[in-house]
This record gives structure tokens, sequence and C-alpha cells, in this order.
């Protein structure tokens, strides 16, 4: 290191010296990247490697540096140090860290933070992890084996995540005799199966992690190598986008009110930067107010940047609270209840439409529903295919619907604030990565105040199509244990039903009603009404009630939506239910015991047009499930499951 190691005379030069020297490492930009690789393929060499070379260059200035300060009274060298650590607690702060050791060193040129990921089983899941934030990813193949499916793969990971920089690293040179064609060869198949990875450079380098070639040193065994040494380009690779190019975005981490008097809202700038009189925007409401002060460790600013860990005083009161966002004015954040996004499932358990997490993200948290599984990518061949579950490590589009509305950008424009995690509610395991792709509302305006629920909310949550299926038939036709056994198979298949049976209803609700006409009549009117409010609960709901007479059936009919509504009739002869008699009751009747018994002394007028009708002779329960099961497939009730079978 030139600075200290030119001896100077007198305190004050050397004074000045470190000062410079603090300066020269602030100003340094900083690189995030990690690299990626099969178990073999040399990673962990190389990072210790990287870190032995260029550490050597900064443990070498920080003892000279210790040793200045102590001699002069400085405390420089933790200023230094500090801001290096910045990163790493906005990096915490995510809650995404998983298994990834964050290692950081120093050379001239540039500050780096390598995330160093593991390459055991749950490789994904911390490749993922480390990625989120990188600049850069080195892909190590091994010389001899050339690409791999694991190449493949992190590479395409890498770009979902928007890492923009590669460096393909051909390790083992030397066990291929450093020859240039395999490296060429290697470097150009390369090229052709990520062309549609929008990455912004990819640099391939010849190396031997193990002993050295081309690493921070240009090795005399491939002089056809022209190009920089891994090092030299990580020092140099050009960075995507200044500070001051990008958003602000400030998460509101807590509420600082140590008297009345003072209120300011701590946090780290997870984008952008901001200036004492800018007008900054609650993303949630929509208020704005100018910025009075800015407040950090090191006392007050006039200016903050991304990253920087800063209280921030308003003009106005504004209603804050953590897990609020504050932005700039003409660059909003999105504020939406529905997110389509690209998954990375890192569970055994496959992610499916219909189950519910919660959805973390740097700012907040919410309650999430898969609505829908638009696709699965195939790692071979890239290509989106129909799926409706995504495996272990399978990527894919999916739909989300929140409790609440969520403050995001797309990941695409703004890494920090479109990335989210999907936690078990019950081990509060991560069991997957969202990048968020698309607003799921269409329009995309600001949405919170239209968040009336209604029948369709309620059912995507559900993730079915509610419907009133309604069976009726002869007592002893077989309405309840059909309507009952279809209930078990429909809840197998995660819908959400309720069987609302006649006699079960008349020992509660309509508990006051007999078997006359105007009787019947009214108890069919209130089981269609409870059906109709579970309906729009979003519920599939079952009714089973003899309901004999056509007037009746055509009323209930006229309450409900075509879609929303199922006559299924049981027809079963009249013979058929006096043979089973299941309660006795035709035998009552026909000793005259009771009256007005369906069938005996009260009328059953068959169905005219029922949607179903299910005729019962000589046909076993099964296959009159698989005719109901048929049916609900085709009215797009329950998904294309046909191959089940019945578990009775
Ligand atoms: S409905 O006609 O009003 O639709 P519902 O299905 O609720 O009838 O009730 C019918 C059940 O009540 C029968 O399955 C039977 O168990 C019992 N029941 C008792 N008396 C009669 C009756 N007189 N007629 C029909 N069912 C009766």
């Amino acid at each position: 290191m030139v600075l200290l190691d030119v001896p100077q005379a007198g305190a004050q030069s050397v004074e000045t010296r470190i000062a410079d020297y603090l300066q020269e490492q602030e100003n340094k930009t900083l690189l995030r990247f990690l690299a990626c690789g099969s178990v073999d393929d040399g990673k962990s060499t190389l990072i210790g490697r990287l870190l032995y070379d260029a550490k050597g260059i900064f443990e070498d200035q920080l003892a000279h540096l210790k040793n200045d300060s102590r001699k002069f009274g400085t405390t420089g060298d933790e200023i230094d140090f500090a801001l290096l650590m910045d990163g790493l607690e906005a990096e915490r702060e995510q809650g995404i860290t998983i298994d990834v050791a964050y290692r950081f060193f120093s050379t001239k040129r540039r500050k780096f933070i390598v995330a160093d990921t593991p390459g055991h089983a749950e490789y994904t899941r911390n490749m993922a992890t480390g990625a989120s934030t990188a600049d850069l990813a080195i892909v190590l193949v091994d010389a001899r084996q050339g690409l791999i499916t694991q190449t493949r793969r992190h590479s395409f990971i890498a770009s979902l995540l928007g890492v923009r920089n590669i460096i393909l690293a051909v390790n083992k040179i030397d066990l291929v005799d450093f020859s240039r064609d395999i490296f060429e060869e290697i470097a150009v198949s390369y090229r052709e199966m990520t062309k549609d990875f929008g990455f912004a450079s990819i640099e391939t380098i010849p190396i031997s992690a193990r002993f050295g070639d081309n690493v921070s040193v240009h090795s005399a065994n491939t002089p056809w190598y022209q190009g920089p040494t891994l090092l030299e380009h990580l020092e140099t690779v050009p960075l995507e986008k200044a500070p001051d190019e990008q958003v602000f975005r400030f998460p509101v981490q807590y509420v600082s009110r140590p008297d009345p008097n003072f209120r300011g809202f701590a946090g780290t700038l997870s984008s952008g930067h901001v200036r004492i009189g800018d007008t900054v925007v609650v993303a949630k409401t929509g208020k704005q107010t100018k910025l009075r002060r800015i407040i950090s460790p090191q006392g007050d600013l006039q200016e903050a940047f991304e990253g920087q860990a800063v209280t921030l005083l308003l003009e106005d009161e504004l209603d804050l609270s953590r897990g609020s966002m504050l932005s700039g004015v003409g660059d909003r954040p999105i504020v939406s209840d529905q997110v389509v996004a690209q998954m990375i499932n890192f569970d055994d358990a496959p992610l499916r439409a219909g189950q519910s997490y919660w959805l973390r993200t740097e700012t907040d948290q919410v309650s999430a529903t898969i609505t829908k599984l638009q696709h699965r990518i195939d790692i071979e061949t890239f290509t989106p295919t129909d799926t409706h579950e995504l495996a272990l490590n399978e990527i894919g589009l999916c739909q989300l619907q929140l409790n609440l509305p969520l403050v995001f950008d797309l990941y695409q424009n703004q890494r920090s604030t479109g990335a989210f995690v999907l936690i078990d509610r019950v081990s509060n395991k991560t069991v997957a990565a969202g990048m968020i792709r698309e607003n799921g509302h269409k329009a995309s305006n600001i949405h919170w105040q239209s968040l009336v629920l209604d029948a369709k909310a309620r059912a995507e949550q559900k993730f079915q199509k509610p419907v009133v299926l309604w069976f009726t038939g002869l007592s002893g036709s077989g309405k309840s244990t059909l309507a009952g056994l279809l209930e078990k198979r429909l809840h197998s298949l995660g819908k959400h039903t309720y069987l609302l049976d006649g006699d079960n209803l008349r020992h509660g609700l309509n508990r006051d009603l007999g078997f006359s006409v105007a009787d019947r009549s009214e108890n069919i009117r209130r089981i269609g009404d409870v059906s109709h409010l579970m309906l729009d609960a979003g519920l599939i709901v079952l009714a089973a009630l003899i309901t004999p007479l056509q007037a009746d059936r055509d009323r209930l009919r006229a309450r409900f939506a075509d879609e929303d509504f199922i006559e299924v009739f049981v027809d079963t002869p009249l013979e058929t239910c006096i043979e089973r008699d299941p309660k006795g009751l035709y035998a009552k009747a026909h000793a005259g015991e009771i009256q007005d018994f369906t069938g005996i002394d009260a009328a059953y007028q068959r169905p005219h047009a029922p949607d179903l009708h299910l005729q019962t002779n000589g046909r076993n329960v099964e296959e009159l499930l698989g005719e109901i099961e048929h049916y609900l497939t085709k009215r797009g009730i329950i998904g294309s499951y046909g191959t089940d079978s019945w578990s009775i």
C-alpha cells in the first residue's frame, strides 16, 4: 500500500495521510459477488485463494493503520470496518440470510463482499440467497467436464435473481494441459446456452484455483490467454447503476421517540439517496412532507445514501410505523394485494395453489395464498410448461393473493424491494423465495381503498369455484349418503365445503317446521338462504333435502346465478326406497303412524330438468360418485384429478 509505505517527516502529514487513506476506502466502490459450482468444482479453494491473495494486502494496511492510529490517537480503522459491516446489516434485516457466510475483503481498487454458499443439498436455496444482492456471479466449471446441468441451473437462477455479470471460471485448466481448445469450446457453448439470460457481461477465464493460475497473477502456462486475471476483472467490471441513479426507498424499522418533541424514523436506505428539503411520500397513504433532518451515528448529514443507517425527521407529523416505506414523489413503489412472482421452491413439500404462508419482504410481512401456478420452467430447455405444483428446487411463475396491501417494486426494477420469502406458518421455515414480476391487479393504481371483500376474493383465497349442489330425491334415495361421500372427496382435494342435511337442520334451525306443504316450502327457503350465505363465503355447499315440489325448486333456483347452482336428482324408485327403509319410516307411514309422508301420502314431483340426473338403480356408490365427479370436472368445479381413486 503506497501511502503508508512512504515514511513522512512529522505527525501532521501522517495524520493527513491516514485521513486520505480512510477517504479512499470510503470512496471505493463495493462489489458483491458469489461463487457457484458443484461440490468438486473448486469453489472453496478459489474463494480461499482469493481471500488469501487479497486479504494479505488488506491486513497489511490494517496493521499499519492500527499502529499509526494508536500513535496519533485516531480511531480511523474502526470507521472503515463499520462501513463494510453496514452492508451486512442490511442483509440481515432482509431476513433471508440462511446458510450463507458473507466475507469481505478489499483491494486497492475496490471493496468486496463475497457470499460463500456451502455446496450441500440445500445449495439452491443458499445460492438464491447469496445471489439476491450480488452484482456478479462466478460460475465455476471443471475444465475436464465442461458445462453440466448445474452450470445451467446456477446461471439461470443467477439471471432470475438479477445478477447481471458473470465470470465463467474454467477451473482445473492444469488438468487438461492448459488446453486452449477445451477452454474456447466451453466459452462458446456457455455463451450459446445463456444467450437469452440478459447478462450484461460474461468474462471467461482459464484458472487453476489450486495453483493460482490467472486468479490474481497472470499465468505463464496460458500464454494464449490475453484477458484479465479473475481478481483484475472483479476490480474493474463496471457496476450497473450509481446510487444517485436509483430510486429512493426507506423502510421504517422503528419510530424513535425519546421525548415528546422528537419523533424520528429509523431505518436503512434500501436504495437511492435523499437530501434535506426533499419531498418524501408515504407509499401506502400517499401523504407527503419534506425532510427536515438526517441524523447518523456520526452526527447530522445533508444527504444519505443506499446502505446507510439513519434517523429521518420530517416537517409534518405523519402517521408512520414499522413497515411503512418512504419514497420520492415521482417514483413511488407499487401498493397492491396481488402479485405475480417467479418462485423458487426450497422445501421438500411442493408449492401448490391454495396453500397459505407468511410472505416477508424487507419491510413488511403479510399473509399470502398461492392462487394460481402459471407455469414451471423446464431447466433443460428453459421453456415454461403447465403444472399444478412446484417441487423442491423447481422454478415457476405463481399468482399470490395477500390479506393486506403490500408496498413493493418489480424485481426487475428494484431488487431489494421486489424480493420476498415465503415462510411456513407452523414451522417458521423459509420454504421459497419470490421475485415479483407483475402487479397482480391489472390496473396499476393504488388499490387499497377499493379493497372490499366479495365472494370472488373469498373464493380465490380458497382456490375454488364456490357452488351449491342441491340433492333432491325421495326419503331413503341415498341423498345424504352421496352428499356425505362427495363432501369427503372434495375435502381430500383441498376444497372448503359444508354439508346441509335436511334431517339435521330439522333439529335446530328448522325445528319449528313439520311436513305440511307450507312448512316444507319454508324449510327449503331457509336452507336455500343459508346456502346462499355460504356460497358468498366462498364455500362449496352440499344440501340434501327431499325438496318434493317443482314450485319450491323453481323458487330456489331463481335465488342463484346459473353457474352457482347445481340440482342433482337422486332418482331411486319408490319400491327400492321402501325396501331399504333405512329409518323405518315407510313402514310407519304404511301403518298410518305418520302422515304426509313423501311418496306415500304426499307427492314427490320428479324434477323437470335437473342439472345432473343420477339413476341409481343397479349402480353402486362408486359409480354414482364417479358420475358426479365427472360432471363437476366438466363444470370446472374441480381440476382434472379424474385418475384419483375414490377412498370411501
Ligand atoms: S323436505 O320435504 O322439507 O325437503 P327434508 O329433506 O327436510 O324434507 O326432511 C325429510 C326427512 O325428514 C326425511 O328423510 C325423513 O327422515 C324425515 N321425515 C319425517 N317425517 C316425514 C314426512 N312426513 N315426510 C318426509 N320426510 C319425513
